[in-house]
């Protein structure tokens, strides 16, 4: 049972918290947090992390068949980006008190939720374009409003996180419009793959706001700043003038802008497909968890040595002192 001290104590943390978070302030890993907030934001950032790193295999698929020594390197420096995202991420998910070997164990084991994109397949080159163009443009309509997350190890990991995708979006933009405008079969490889991507990406962004209850917590907490469907807005606002220049058609025929209330109008999204992803049940999810989980038993070696080693220069040091 708490003391009556306790009690008072933690009452004066959590106004200290709460003024925080009313002036903008970050909150950071030493500080007293309420234990939903660190909670919430190990889910979060572990699942961010988790996304990154599974999201590396639908790409890292074609760097080999990419066509041109230069997609290639392209291909690779991009797929490394990502790898650089996990690690972020998880090294500010363990600020808060969780390990790696705890996260690594929770999306190998099939417990823990990374997002539903990338468990879709990606049999042409023009998915690298799609993929690049939509899923890493939904990601920075997401992401930027994170660099001013309350969260100080959460937001700056996002600030480095939100130039490379940038890039991730400029080069996907550059492999559709050189298909865009090469042969009508390659302008046609990159309508299909626009097509299979479209909707999925529009998913990325959650349910609708009326269907997403942690939401209004999430942003009382200020770790998010905008709805789901607010940012679903941006995102296809972004997008309309893009189709454009890539003259491309936008998969969504009953797409429009409502000039009385400012919004575009979308076509239904397909959430029992969204569900049915989430389940576990989308097209790849069981060859991405196998493929993480092979990836791990065939590193153990590395972990094992590099333990060995770090353990051989402590003792040398400590012989030396
Ligand atoms: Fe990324
Ligand atoms: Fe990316």
């Amino acid at each position: 049972m708490a003391t009556m001290t306790e009690e008072l104590t933690e009452t004066a943390e959590q106004e200290r918290f709460d003024a925080l978070i009313a002036d903008e302030q970050r909150i950071e890993p030493r500080d007293w947090m309420p234990e939903k907030y660190r909670r919430t934001l190990i889910r979060q950032i572990s699942q961010h992390a988790h996304s990154e790193i599974i999201g590396m295999q639908p790409e890292a698929n074609w760097i080999t068949r990419a066509p041109s020594l230069k997609r290639k390197s392209i291909l690779i420096a991009k797929v490394q980006d990502e790898a650089g995202h996990g690690l972020y991420l998880y090294s500010a998910a363990q600020t808060l008190g969780i390990t790696r070997e705890e996260m690594t164990d929770a999306l190998i084991q099939g417990r823990a939720r990374y997002s539903s994109i990338f468990n879709y397949h990606t049999p042409t080159w023009a998915d690298m374009g799609a993929i690049g163009w939509l899923v890493d443009g939904a990601a920075i309509c997401n992401q930027v409003p994170l660099c001013r997350a309350s969260y100080g190890p959460y937001g700056r990991a996002m600030v480095r996180i939100c130039k490379e995708e940038s890039f991730h979006q400029r080069q996907g933009f550059e492999i559709l419009y050189e298909l865009s405008h090469g042969t009508p079969e390659q302008k046609q490889m990159a309508q299909d793959a626009v097509d299979r991507w479209y909707w999925p990406s529009l998913m990325m962004f959650g349910p609708s706001d009326d269907a997403s209850p942690n939401s209004a917590q999430s942003m009382a907490w200020k770790i998010k700043r905008f709805s789901n469907d607010e940012l679903r807005q941006r995102f296809v606002g972004m997008c309309v003038p893009q189709f454009e220049a890539l003259g491309l058609g936008c998969p969504d025929p009953d797409l429009r802008y409502d000039e009385e209330s400012g919004q575009w109008i979308m076509g239904e999204i397909d959430w029992a497909e969204f569900e049915e992803v989430l389940a576990g049940r989308g097209p790849a999810n069981a060859e991405r968890l196998r493929h993480r989980r092979d990836a791990h038993d065939d590193g153990a070696w590395v972990r094992e040595a590099a333990a060995a080693y770090a353990q051989k220069m402590q003792d040398r040091r400590r012989f030396a002192a």
